[in-house]
């Protein structure tokens, strides 16, 4: 079965094809230019972005796979969450193409693709697993017992990890997105150098907070610059993505353990950080439980994991009415 999957609800307009486990073609359009000067994604920009580039990208990730149009035999779309006006424009996109084509459509919650994206190429794979959500607008441990059902265990309750790490950035003055300058940075850094908060929100909780990690890390670099006081930007960034990974490895190892979970599923773009994939994967072996994490290609926002996604709902018999409206909110459970 041929799917043509299409995601754009923050800044990535993202086309791809997948044949059953085969992803034929998965290009991503980015708009990093756009939104840099600005420090983070500008809501109307997006949209405005993603409507110049989605014919195009849509064109050229038939030409990748080598098919024609009449070859696709159904089209996912992410409907959430995300931001509405961005979700729109590949929401009506996906619509036409369904309509125009005469085939299925499937709304894919955003979420569920980062999580499917694990399995694409991973037949040997199969639930149940715990999955670590951790992107720009998501930091969620979530217990997926089987394909595309969800129980929530924990989320953030103010900051998410990937805005964290961009805010951070951006005040150590690396480029945005943050993530990747702050992981690239920290190997030549000292982790160890300053011990900045962990939030564990209490024994048996699974939610996250990273407001408090934030602001002592900023408080920390102001009073250094006040005091006249030289520091190595690179132990600062080593010092906080310890926190921050300190306390998801800890948090998701607890999760599997306490639900009795074998298998760990790292999803989001923040999965590509590669502290936390080393960290979560030696402590996850020393108690018997393997870590899956998507190459980074398929960590951060694509349109094979909402293909990938989609695929499974069809193969279940599901399919999305063309009366779909997308939420900005889209819950996974
Ligand atoms: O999943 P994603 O592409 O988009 C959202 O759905 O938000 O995640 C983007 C986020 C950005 O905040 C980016 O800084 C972060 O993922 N990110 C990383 C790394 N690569 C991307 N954060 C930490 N370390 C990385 N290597
Ligand atoms: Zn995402």
């Amino acid at each position: 079965m041929i799917v043509l999957g299409i995601e754009t609800s923050c800044d990535e307009t993202a086309v791809a094809i997948v044949e059953d486990d085969l992803v034929r073609s998965n290009l991503i359009t980015a708009q990093i230019d756009v939104h840099s000067r600005f420090g983070g994604v500008v809501p109307e920009l997006a949209s405005r972005e993603h409507l110049r580039a989605i014919n195009r990208a849509i064109a050229q990730s038939t030409e990748h796979a080598l098919i024609s149009m009449r070859d696709i035999e159904a089209i996912a779309v992410t409907i959430g969450p995300g931001l509405i006006g961005a979700l729109l424009v590949g929401v009506a996109a996906a619509k036409s193409l369904a309509m125009v084509l005469d085939v299925p459509l499937i709304g894919v919650n955003h979420l569920e693709g980062h999580v499917e994206s694990a399995f694409i190429d991973r037949k040997d794979l199969a639930p149940p697993v715990i999955a670590l959500i951790v992107s720009g607008g998501h930091t969620m441990i979530a217990e997926m017992p089987e394909h595309g059902r969800f129980d929530i265990l924990g989320q953030t309750i103010d900051d998410a990890a990937g805005e964290a790490f961009d805010k951070i950035a951006r005040f150590l003055g690396l480029p945005f997105p943050g993530g990747p300058e702050i992981d690239r940075l920290a190997r030549k850094g000292n982790a160890n150098a300053v011990r900045f908060p962990r939030a564990m929100m209490g024994d048996d909780s699974f939610d996250f907070s990273l407001s408090g990690l934030k602001t002592a890390v900023i408080r920390w670099i102001r009073e250094r610059q006040a005091a006249g006081e030289d520091f190595d930007p690179a132990d600062v960034a080593a010092s906080f993505q310890e926190a921050v990974v300190d306390v998801q490895v800890a948090k998701t190892l607890r999760a599997a353990e306490e639900r009795g979970r074998k298998t760990i599923i790292l999803a989001g773009g923040v999965a590509a950080n590669s502290r936390l994939r080393e960290r979560m994967s030696e402590e996850a072996a020393e108690r018997g439980i393997d870590v899956v994490v998507p190459p980074p290609r398929l960590c951060t926002d694509n349109g094979a994991m909402i293909a990938a996604a989609g695929l499974r709902r069809l193969a279940r018999g599901e399919s999305t009415s063309l009366d779909v409206a997308p939420d900005a909110n889209l819950s996974l459970a």
